[in-house]
Order: structure tokens, then C-alpha cells, then sequence
């Protein structure tokens, strides 16, 4: 510090307090009246009467000494101000710190019991804690720290005493000039895995990444060096805390009045305030943005022209109109082709750089799991929809396993997480053909064909469909009228199609059980041929007749093609239709399994779809 800045802050002292008790402790013989002051030992902090810029209203307060801009980091009597300059705060009978003003009327208090005979003293640490302790042992009764007004100081945990229940958090002020309770609160959230959020009354508008911030690969603990945190999890407490290695940099945490969570440091050099993080900033760091199963992937310089939400690897927009109106908060669901995600040769698509989702149903595994034995946990249980497996300082691999909705998640560069989202089978070949560039000659003919025969499918579709609703009443067989689908026993009373917007689950068959139910593919079984593949007739263990669509391997037919086809006859699920099992996709064998029918017109069927 240079001479000018000594002598300015001496002067602004000097103005400040015109009777400084300069003492950092007082007893209950003494008594601090407006204008005399508190000071801790190094000259951190001062407790004392304040008025916030513009207002004349007086505050019993603690703010730090050194800076030449008043920033009061605590407030007692918040919601009751003083309207003149009699305030006292005096430590009364039985140890406890009270306010009063000139009417003898109690502004504000502490509110613990002393033992005994003995009595208590306050103290102003250069922490900026004031503390109350029992005078005898040093027992600490009352702390400001554990009484947060807007701000987080180096080293105050913030968070909840399960014990007590005594729940620290942080509120906004009401504005620049009424320290009153404001609307914003910094949190901790102790369910699922614990989280701190920002709330506007009781709405969540932002939070933090899951626990762990920082783990040993992270790149981003390099970063932010300066700072180290530490989070307690157990029976007794959760909360956090941070410290700064240095201990000349002044450093604080604060929600102003906006609902801003700003990271501040003093800067010597303008004598200002600079923030070195803040949110939220972007439209992405709003919570649920892009809804449940929805991924927010800003731009770099947050264009407004782009919509930033997509959806999860197997999600796909629950109302395509509001994401055509770019509003992404309905979220995603789950692609409704049918294919359960239980038991069903599903697995995991990893999306990575993510800030994690909310972690409020997600759970930690107990033990040290690697990430193999992470998916296998996660794999067993049919509500787990995702996991991380992450290395923390001095525990190992852990592994967290979220149960329900994937919820608030950013994609980003900076961000580190890597989620595994569970994806049914057919995703999950539609990701593996993604990874390994799937393209060529081969995907061309493919697309050139199925985008002649799909539309014609699909007309062929609505053409039935009208037709069927025109003709409920009229018993009609309409075998020789409609080339795909099947006249079987019944007659076509009551056509209705039995897709009510959910189809039954589709089943992934193993090839060495279609290769044993077609006694290996044999001749003998074979019903036909088409210019895509052959179809088989074939026998299952419970007896059950099936026939199977083997595409042949030069058929081209891509996965996603392939998946379009089988969502389409999925949905097209109709008593006079043939019935589709599931299907089969592994190695470079896709196939199609029906029900086999008896009845002749099951080949012109199935060729159609050739
Ligand atoms: C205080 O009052 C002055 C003059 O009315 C105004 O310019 C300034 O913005 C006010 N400051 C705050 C923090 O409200
Ligand atoms: C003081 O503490 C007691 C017990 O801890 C509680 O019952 C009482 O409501 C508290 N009073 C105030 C004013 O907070
Ligand atoms: C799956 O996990 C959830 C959440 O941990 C648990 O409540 C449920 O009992 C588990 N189900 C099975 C079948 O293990």
C-alpha cells in the first residue's frame, strides 16, 4: 500500500468513528453506543451503527476496516432499523447480546442461556465472526457466522446442522438501502446428493453442480487455485465452507438484490470490488431450461438466433410445437418406439461436458466402484436412467447413479462431467454405428430406396386408415382391396387402430435364439425372398410360430432406416395387421420377428416391407 492510501484510509477511519473504543472485545459492564465501534485485533473488521447509502436509518452491523468503500458484510437488526443515532447494544443478565434504542425498545437479540453463575463476553474475530462465549471455559454460545445476513466470508460453513437443525444460508438484501430480508436465498439442499441452489422465494432458479466441484482429474482445480473449499456430508452436517490460501486477498460471496450470486475481490490497485464469478449469467444457468431429459448447449456468445436446447440420447421432445416456438421447458421423454428399457439388451450412451443434473434423486453407491462395476449397479436397477463414475481426492472411484428424471443439464466445454444415459438396445446400436462413422455407398441406396418406399408405406397407411373409418359399419373383406395388410379369421368390424398412443414393448431376440428357432436359417424354413433379404418361418421353445425378416446383409438398410421401419410397424399394431414381436440387431444381422400366421397373405405382407 502506498502512502496515499494509508493516509486516505486513516482519514476515512478517522470520519467514520469519530470514537473508537478501538477494543475487539466487551463485557456486560460495557456498552456500544452509535458511533463507537468495535475492532478486531488486526483491524479486519469493525461491529459497529451503520446507514446503508442513501437511507438515515441506523444498523447494528459488522464491515471491513481496511476498504475504502463501506461494504457491511452482516446485519443484526435488519428488519428493524433505528430511526435515530440512540442505538446501545449492551450484553444483559443472562449473557445475551441486546440492541435497544432510546425508548428502551429490544430491536434485536441473541438468544442463548448461560449455565451458572458466570457471564459472557463478546468478541469481534478478524474472521468477521462475533462471537459470544461463556466467560469461564470459552465456550463459544452464539456466532454471526452461523446468522448469515447476504454474505459468505472465508471460512463460514454454510449449510445444515442435523443435529440442531440450525440451517445457515444466505438472503439478499431488500435493496442498496434496506439491509430488510429480500427475496433471494442461497441454499444448501440436502437431498439426493447435495447440491447448493439459488431460490427466489421458494422457486430453485439456479444451482450448483453436484458435489464433488472439484475432483482429482479436474481440469478446473488448477483454475481456481486461490480458493479451496470443504464440503461436509454425514450424519451430523452437511455444508461447505472456503478458504483462500492467501490470506491478504479479501474475498466474499454475496446474493444482491437482483438474485445475483457474485464471487468478489477487493482490488488494491482501483480500490474496487472485481468479480471473479457470478451467476446466473446465461439463459442456460436458468434451471430446467431445456426441461426434464433436455440438454441447454449455449453458444459461445449465447446467440440469441439459436435455440439451445436438444434432448437426451433417447429423448426426443415432449411437445415439438413449443420446441418449434424454441420453448424448451416441457422437456424430453422418452422416444416412444416401444422397446423397454429393463432386461431388454439395453445399455449406456456417455454424453460429456456437462455441468450434472440435478442430483436431488441420484445417490452415491457405498463402496469404491470402478466404472464397469458403476454400470452394472446402475444396469440392475430398471429406474436407474443414469450415472457418473468420477475419481475424488482421496476416495477413490465413486459412483452415482440418478433414479427418475435427468434434470437442469449444461453442455458446455469448461464443464466436466460425463454422464452415462441409459439408452434402450436399438439407440444404443443407432450410437455404436454414430462412433464408428457409419457411411458409404450402401447408406445411399438405402436412403434412395426408403425414401421411395416409406412414403408409399405411410400413404398406403393413411389410405387404410380412411378408408376404415368410412367403412366401420360395412362388413367387407378387404384382403383383395389393400395389398398390406393381412385378411385373416376375423372379419373388420370395429377397426380401430390399437395405437392409443402407446405400443406395446418390443422385444430385442437374441441371434442364437432365432438361429435355434429356424434351425439355423434352413431352406427348408424358407418362405420367401425379396430384393432386401429372405424370410424364415421358425418355432420358439414355447411353441410359439414366428417369422423372421432377415435383411440381407447387402440390403444396405441402415440402423437409423431399420429403426424408422420397425417404429412404424410398432405403432401400426392392429388385429388384422400381422403382430410384431421385436427384433434382432447384432453384428451386421438386422431382423424383423412377427408372428408367423398361417394364412397365405402373411408373405404379401412381409414382401411389401422388402
Ligand atoms: C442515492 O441518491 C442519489 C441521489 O438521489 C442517487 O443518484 C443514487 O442513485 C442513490 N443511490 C442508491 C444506491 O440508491
Ligand atoms: C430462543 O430459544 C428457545 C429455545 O432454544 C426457543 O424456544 C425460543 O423460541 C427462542 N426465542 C427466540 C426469540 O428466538
Ligand atoms: C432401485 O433403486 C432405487 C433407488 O435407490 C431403490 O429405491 C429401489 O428399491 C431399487 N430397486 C431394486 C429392484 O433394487
Amino acid at each position: 500500500m502506498d502512502a496515499e492510501k494509508i493516509v486516505m484510509s486513516l482519514i476515512l477511519i478517522v470520519l467514520l468513528f469519530p470514537f473508537c473504543t478501538s477494543l475487539d472485545t466487551f463485557t456486560p459492564d460495557q456498552s456500544i453506543k452509535d458511533g463507537q465501534s468495535l475492532i478486531s485485533k488486526e483491524n479486519n473488521f469493525a461491529l459497529g451503527f451503520f446507514s446503508p447509502s442513501n437511507s438515515s436509518y441506523r444498523y447494528l452491523g459488522i464491515w471491513y476496516v481496511k476498504l475504502t468503500k463501506q461494504t457491511v458484510v452482516w446485519v443484526a437488526n435488519r428488519n428493524d432499523p433505528i430511526k435515530d443515532s440512540s442505538g446501545v447494544l449492551s450484553i444483559n443478565q443472562i449473557g445475551n447480546l441486546v440492541l435497544h434504542d432510546s425508548s428502551n425498545r429490544l430491536l434485536w437479540s441473541t438468544n442463548v442461556s448461560v449455565q451458572g453463575t458466570t457471564s459472557s463476553i463478546a468478541e469481534l474475530l478478524d474472521s468477521g465472526n462475533l462471537v459470544v462465549v461463556q466467560s469461564n471455559n470459552k465456550k463459544v454460545l452464539w456466532q454471526s457466522f452461523d446468522h448469515p445476513t447476504d454474505t459468505l466470508l472465508p471460512n463460514m460453513r454454510l449449510g445444515l446442522n442435523r443435529i440442531n437443525g440450525l440451517d445457515r444460508f444466505l438472503t439478499s438484501w431488500k435493496s442498496e438501502d434496506d439491509p430488510g430480508t429480500g427475496d433471494y436465498f442461497y441454499k444448501m439442499n440436502p437431498t439426493g446428493s447435495p447440491q447448493v441452489s439459488l431460490y427466489k422465494g421458494s422457486t430453485l432458479y439456479w444451482r450448483s453442480d453436484p458435489w464433488p466441484w472439484k475432483t482429482s482429474s479436474s481440469a478446473a482445480a488448477s483454475v481456481s487455485s486461490l480458493f479451496y473449499y470443504d464440503f461436509v456430508n454425514n450424519i451430523d452436517e452437511v455444508s461447505y465452507a472456503y478458504f483462500l490460501d492467501d490470506p491478504s486477498i479479501i474475498s466474499r460471496l454475496v446474493v444482491d438484490n437482483s438474485g445475483l450470486l457474485q464471487n468478489l475481490m477487493w482490488n488494491d490497485g482501483d480500490l474496487q470490488w472485481k468479480e471473479s464469478w457470478s451467476a446466473p449469467k446465461y439463459r442456460c444457468d436458468n434451471y430446467g431450461h431445456c426441461g426434464s431429459n433436455g440438454k441447454c448447449v449455449p453458444d459461445s456468445d449465447d446467440n440469441f438466433y439459436k435455440f439451445e436446447c436438444t434432448c437426451l440420447p433417447g429423448y426426443e421432445p415432449k411437445s415439438p410445437k413449443d420446441w418449434y416456438h424454441r420453448d424448451g421447458s416441457g422437456g424430453c421423454v422418452k422416444k416412444q418406439l416401444g422397446f423397454s428399457m429393463c432386461g431388454n439388451e439395453e445399455g449406456f450412451v456417455k454424453v460429456t461436458r456437462l455441468k450434472g443434473p440435478d442430483s436431488f434423486n441420484a445417490v452415491w453407491m457405498d463402496m469404491s466402484m470402478s466404472s464397469s462395476e458403476c454400470e452394472q449397479a446402475c444396469l440392475s436397477n430398471c429406474s436407474c436412467t443414469a450415472f457418473t463414475s468420477m475419481n475424488i481426492d482421496g476416495k477413490g472411484t465413486r459412483c452415482l447413479a440418478w433414479y427418475g428424471e435427468l434434470m437442469d443439464i449444461l453442455e458446455n466445454t469448461y464443464e466436466r462431467w460425463d454422464l452415462h444415459v441409459r439408452v434402450d438396445a436399438m439407440e444404443l446400436a443407432t450410437y455404436a454405428r454414430k462412433s464408428k462413422g457409419f457411411l458409404g455407398p450402401k447408406r445411399r441406396m438405402a436412403v434412395i430406396i426408403l425414401s421411395v418406399s416409406v412414403p408409399l408405406f405411410l400413404v398406403s397407411l393413411i389410405a387404410y386408415m380412411w378408408l376404415m373409418k368410412r367403412k366401420t359399419k360395412v362388413k367387407r373383406n378387404l384382403q383383395n382391396q389393400s395389398f398390406f395388410f393381412i385378411g385373416t379369421k376375423d372379419s373388420l368390424e370395429g377397426n380401430e387402430l390399437e395405437d392409443n398412443g402407446r405400443h406395446p414393448d418390443l422385444s430385442i431376440f437374441d441371434l442364437s435364439r432365432i438361429v435355434s428357432a429356424t434351425d439355423n436359417f434352413s431352406p427348408s424354413n424358407r418362405l420367401g425372398q425379396g430384393g432386401f433379404g429372405s424370410v424364415f418361418k421358425g418355432q420358439l421353445p414355447n411353441g410359439q410360430l414366428i417369422a423372421v425378416k432377415r435383411l440381407s446383409k447387402s440390403s444396405g438398410q441402415g440402423i437409423e432406416e431399420f429403426k424408422n421401419e420397425v417404429t412404424l410397424i410398432a405403432k401400426l399394431q392392429h388385429r388384422n395387421l400381422v403382430k410384431i414381436f421385436g427384433c434382432c440387431i447384432q453384428e451386421e444381422e438386422k431382423m424383423l420377428i412377427y408372428e408367423y400366421m398361417p394364412n397365405k397373405s402373411l408373405d404379401s405382407f412381409i414382401f411389401v416391407l422388402l
